[in-house]
């Protein structure tokens, strides 16, 4: 794999292939303050590709058009090109989900803060780091969503695939289980946001990550239904039953229905959110 440095990032490839923060910066960061609590959302899904990262650029947008300083963190990012400047040798490597958060946070932040960890293959983040011959770190995971915290008022992390997709492969041999977005979930203990795609089959999808969810000590503080399919029949019908088992069960609010959108905006999902029960669900209101 080829890297390339982005001098405001900091970007680089490693020897073992992944796009790390080059070792020297690394140990330039910032001591992050582990006693320092996390303020904002962890935002799950019931799938890859149902709308976390369109859901979390529009939490940013809602929350920092109410005042408030907000960051998006994308801890692992899978699937990255290498785009070279229009002019000189520079140039960074550009992922969508960085750049929709990077965008819609309303302070000033590098790409590499936004997202500490980008592999270059789009595919589950173990196997794209395993294929660059290296493996993800989580203490630099943690620690970059820690060293956000002071400069904000609210994180909203999205998290990787689904809630219980595994991110470090146990060393072959060894008793350790494997170390995924739940763990990382654990480790961040923000309350979570699961973002539901409202399509065939999302009732039992939503069920299942909301008990995981939940089974881990992890605070459900809310829903958010994504019309991502916009043919799909009795979709109100999905919609109210989720909200009634999963308020029932969880006691977790449907803090929006988002319209399947062309384009999908940041300010047009932040339109469709219930910033009030957001607020209240965050523990963020006055
Ligand atoms: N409400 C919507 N209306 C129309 N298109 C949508 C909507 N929400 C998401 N999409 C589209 O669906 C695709 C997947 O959305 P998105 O990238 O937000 O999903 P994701 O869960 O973040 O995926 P990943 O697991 O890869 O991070 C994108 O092309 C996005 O533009
Ligand atoms: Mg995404």
């Amino acid at each position: 794999m080829t890297g390339g440095g982005d001098s405001s990032s900091g970007w680089q490839s490693t020897e073992a292939g992944v796009l790390w923060e080059p070792a020297a910066s690394q140990a330039a960061l910032a001591e992050p303050d582990s006693d320092l609590p996390l303020r904002g959302c962890f935002v799950t899904g019931t799938d890859t590709e149902v709308g976390k990262t369109a859901v979390s650029a529009g939490l940013l947008h809602a929350l920092g058009c109410h005042g408030l300083r907000v960051a998006g963190y994308k801890p692992v990012a899978a699937g990255a090109v290498w785009c070279s400047a229009a002019s000189g040798p520079g140039g960074h490597w550009h992922n969508e989900d960085v750049e929709a958060l990077h965008a819609a946070s309303n302070i000033e932040l590098t790409r590499s803060e936004v997202c500490p960890c980008l592999l270059e293959e789009a595919c589950a983040p173990h196997l794209a780091a395993r294929l660059e011959g290296g493996r993800i770190e989580p203490r630099v995971l943690i620690d970059g969503a820690r060293r956000l915290m002071p400069r904000c008022d609210a994180l909203v992390v999205e998290g990787v695939g689904g809630f219980c997709v595994p991110l470090v492969e146990a060393e072959e041999g060894s008793d350790a289980e494997d170390w995924g977005a739940d763990d990382l979930a654990c480790a961040l203990d923000l309350p979570v946001i699961l973002v539901v795609g409202v399509r065939l089959g999302c009732i039992n999808h939503s069920l299942l990550t909301a008990q995981a969810i939940t089974a881990r000590g992890l605070r459900l503080a809310g829903w958010i239904a994504n019309r991502v399919d916009p043919d799909m029949t009795h979709a109100q019908d999905n919609i109210d039953t989720l909200t009634r088992a999963l308020q029932g069960r969880h006691g977790a609010p449907l803090l929006g229905v988002v319209d399947y959108l062309v384009p999908v905006t940041a300010a047009r999902v932040a339109d469709q959110l219930d910033l009030d029960a957001l607020l209240k669900a965050l523990g963020l209101g006055d």
